[in-house]
């Protein structure tokens, strides 16, 4: 390669993707760490959730999303979903040459803030059913007691905008009452669009509940791995933060410029072009 394609591979978009708008909270972290970096986002959002789905069938919505992506000059591909990481991140490290990010429930972290030793897991049916998580259990949840809930119904409304909503507040409370019920000290928001409704879980848990989530890790770990392969951006002004959707919702922008906090810059695709 010589010094210019190199400059032009470098100064490539970071794509970040999720069955819909909850990686918008990853793409908040990876853009206050990395903010010379242009980040395409996709909101996968009309087959969202993910988390209902088959592993089968959520492995080929991320090889459709990620084509697309990487059709955009993608340089590396972060995905913001705990959902699709546990079905389908093996897959796409063989499929794609490019660097493939993923994210998992932060077990091992909450294991070892927990004073007593009990913590809950908020996260959807398909990670808590994956073979991944099982593995996380066996790695580091083996001196602690996990406590895990399902949360049906709240990626949805995530994805509605109905962050402070009573039937929203409702769905929190019933979810995590169970794991405070059991003891739990520590919670891990195992969904990326659980950050989303923090101030809820903060409302029904109380202040002496401690919250864990793993949007800067995922921040920290591909500025890291980025740089050992001279992959970050060597332009010295701020990158500009593009936004797919594929939602039928008319406020789907709204959305997204409610949970991003200011204007984006927002394309609908009706259908995905297929390769
Ligand atoms: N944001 C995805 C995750 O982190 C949610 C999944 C879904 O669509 O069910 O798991």
């Amino acid at each position: 390669m010589t010094l210019n394609t190199e400059i032009i591979h470098r100064n490539r978009p970071i794509a970040v993707f999720d069955s819909g708008v909850g990686g918008i909270s990853v793409l908040q972290h990876i853009h206050a760490l990395l903010p010379n970096e242009t980040l395409h986002y996709f909101a996968d959002s009309r087959h969202a959730p993910y988390g209902s789905k088959t592993p089968a069938e959520i492995e080929a919505r991320c090889f459709e999303v990620a084509d697309f992506l990487i059709g955009q000059g993608a340089k590396a591909l972060v995905v913001a979903c705990n959902t699709a990481t546990a079905a389908a991140i093996a897959a796409m490290r063989t499929k794609y040459a490019l660097p493939v990010f993923g994210m998992e429930p932060a077990v091992k972290p909450a294991a070892e803030a927990s004073q007593n030793g009990i913590i809950g897991v908020l996260a959807t049916t398909g990670t808590l059913k994956s073979a991944q998580f099982a593995g996380l259990l066996e790695s580091y949840g083996r001196h602690v007691k996990v406590v895990t809930q399902a949360c049906v119904g709240l990626v949805e409304c995530v994805e509605r905008g109905e962050l402070h909503a009573e039937n929203t507040l409702k769905l929190v409370a019933q979810y995590c009452q169970p794991l405070l019920d059991q003891g739990a000290d520590t919670i891990v928001l195992g969904c990326t669009h659980y950050p989303f409704v923090r101030p809820l879980i903060e409302q029904v848990a109380g202040s002496r509940v401690v919250l864990i989530d793993t949007g800067a890790a995922v921040a920290t770990h591909l500025q890291k791995r980025l740089a050992a392969l001279d992959l970050l951006t060597s332009r010295g002004e701020a990158g500009r933060v593009w936004f797919w959707t594929n939602s039928e919702a008319k406020n789907a922008q709204q959305v997204i410029e409610e949970l991003w906090g200011m204007p984006a810059e927002v394309l609908t695709l009706q259908v995905l072009p297929c390769r």
